[in-house]
């Protein structure tokens, strides 16, 4: 059991009970049969009406039926509505079944409080945030929008607040110190862009991993045209890198970094940091993570996993807005900056402000935003970093037990435990990953993500390239009937021509 009670507010069921209210007689008798409405078949909504019948005619059934039916017509603007009749043995049921059309099932499921969509695509971004983090970007966006740190008025000030707030959030959770070493960023992408342009020159040498993001690849990729050598040591068929495999490389080429992500985005491999950190450390190498795929949800402290430069977005399990994110760089070091600009302050100097943060800052922030990261972090430490990990896991578990149960269907990674986080992994003998993610949309509104997740070198690794994977990544508010109804779904699709 996964007893994490507050994901209950993603309920997936509906029930609805039609009751007797025929033309003549308007008032609410006997609850007739009630039809649970799973949210992934909200297309068809079908409502019943019938009885036994001693007590109801079939055409007051009828009526009732298409009374109901019209009502949801009407209030929800559905696409068609299909009546029927059915006889059985001593009762009749009249039915009459919906089809909404997508605005539709938005209003429905906006009426009924619940999302229309199974959303397990948390690895690219989580959603949904918790209400804090909507109300406060609201309250951001109507009380304080004003531009933080250029003004010296009391909404300025107000914005400006909220940045700084924000930054000292970041710096508690990750163990940061002074939080002044924090910049924030749009998303983890820049992060890693201006940590490696600004940190490396030619003919410095760079180890990473076989199973980087393109976020990591590309920026390296492009500055090897720049006299940069870049050396890749391969994980493992589950995506798991051997630390001792990376000691090697580094022993022999003495490089100025080693940048790596703390856990894959195809399998959710997490990768041993802390002791890669200590070895980059004695041996005084730059250590850099990517941590897109666990701030908030596995623990990091720069200080005792000896992080230099820590990068990761803010919009995925720190459950902030889009268009935020932020880079660490450790005390001492310095980066070139990619932009400069105004960061409102020392504004007679032609030169950027050598300090941090605003040597990495310019333009206008996005301090809406920040307002709604800071409520995302106030919710990750209100409902505890290791109980949203475990009710994580649980959901995994299940995932990977169910799925592992369907004949076809094989799972890549390690299994959820320990060395293991946030997605599986899976591909299906007869089905491409589109078509998995073609007839998951279509027939059953759930998304998830598939083919190569912008991480090429990653499949080449397991042996999922060219085709990728479907990667299905619950997230805090996702529930286990989510789950159950994925793997009923998988089943079904499984079941059905290619
Ligand atoms: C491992 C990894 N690194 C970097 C990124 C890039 O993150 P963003 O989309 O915030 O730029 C991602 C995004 O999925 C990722 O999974």
């Amino acid at each position: 059991m996964c007893t994490d009670t507050q994901a209950a507010h993603n309920i997936v069921h509906y029930q609805i009970n039609t009751t007797y209210c025929g033309w003549s007689e308007f008032k609410p008798q006997y609850i007739v049969e009630s039809t649970t409405i799973p949210l992934n078949r909200c297309k068809d909504l079908v409502v019943c009406c019938g009885g036994d019948a001693d007590h109801r005619s079939p055409s007051s059934s009828a009526h009732s039926a298409q009374l109901w039916a019209w009502l949801f017509l009407i209030a929800f603007g559905a696409d068609e509505v299909i009546f029927w009749r059915e006889l059985r043995a001593r009762s009749f049921i009249a039915r009459c079944t919906i089809f909404f059309n997508t605005p539709a099932k938005l209003t429905l499921t906006k009426f009924l409080g619940l999302p229309f969509f199974i959303y397990l695509d948390n690895a690219a971004t989580s959603f949904p945030k918790p209400e804090s983090v909507y109300a406060e970007q609201d309250y951001a966006a109507r009380n304080y929008g004003a531009n933080p740190g250029r003004g010296s008025y009391e909404i300025a000030r107000m914005a400006a607040q909220v940045m700084a707030s924000t930054r000292e959030a970041i710096a508690d959770l990750f163990n940061i110190s002074p939080s002044s070493r924090i910049a924030f960023t749009c998303n983890a992408t820049q992060g890693i862009n201006i940590a490696l342009s600004g940190l490396l020159e030619p003919e410095h040498r760079v180890v990473t991993t076989s199973i980087e993001h393109n976020a990591v690849i590309r920026p390296l990729h492009h500055l090897q045209h720049h006299g940069i050598e870049v050396f890749k040591v391969t994980a493992d068929a589950r995506g798991l890198v051997t630390p001792e495999d990376i000691y090697n490389v580094c022993r022999e080429v003495t490089p100025k970094l080693v940048v790596i992500t703390h856990c894959s985005n195809v399998t959710g491999a997490v990768q041993p940091v802390a002791e890669i950190g200590r070895f980059c450390h004695e041996h005084g190498i730059i250590f850099m993570l990517d941590a897109a795929q666990s701030a908030g949800v596995l623990p990091i402290d720069v200080e005792a996993m000896h992080i230099d430069i820590l990068v990761a977005p803010g919009h995925k399990a720190l459950l902030g807005p889009q268009g935020t994110g932020f880079l660490y760089v450790r005390d001492g070091l310095k980066l070139k900056p990619l932009i400069r600009g105004g960061t409102g302050n020392l504004s007679s100097q032609a030169h950027q402000p050598t300090e941090m943060p605003e040597l990495l800052e310019s333009g206008t922030p996005n301090a809406t935003a920040l307002a709604g990261l800071r409520a995302g972090i106030k919710y990750i430490l209100q409902r505890g970093m290791e109980n949203i990990r475990a009710h994580e896991l649980c959901l995994l578990q299940l995932l990977w037990s169910g799925l592992g149960e369907i004949p076809g269907v094989r799972c890549y990674g390690p299994e959820p435990g320990p060395r293991h986080s946030g997605l599986i992994s899976f591909t299906l003998d007869n089905h491409t990953t589109a078509e998995v993610g073609f007839f998951l949309d279509q027939q059953f509104n759930i998304g998830v993500r598939t083919g190569l997740h912008c991480a090429p070198d990653a499949h080449k690794t397991i042996g999922t390239y060219p085709g990728g994977t479907v990667r299905v990544s619950p997230g805090c508010f996702n529930t286990e009937q989510h789950i159950y109804t994925f793997i009923q779904a998988i089943k079904s699709i499984t079941s059905q021509p290619s």
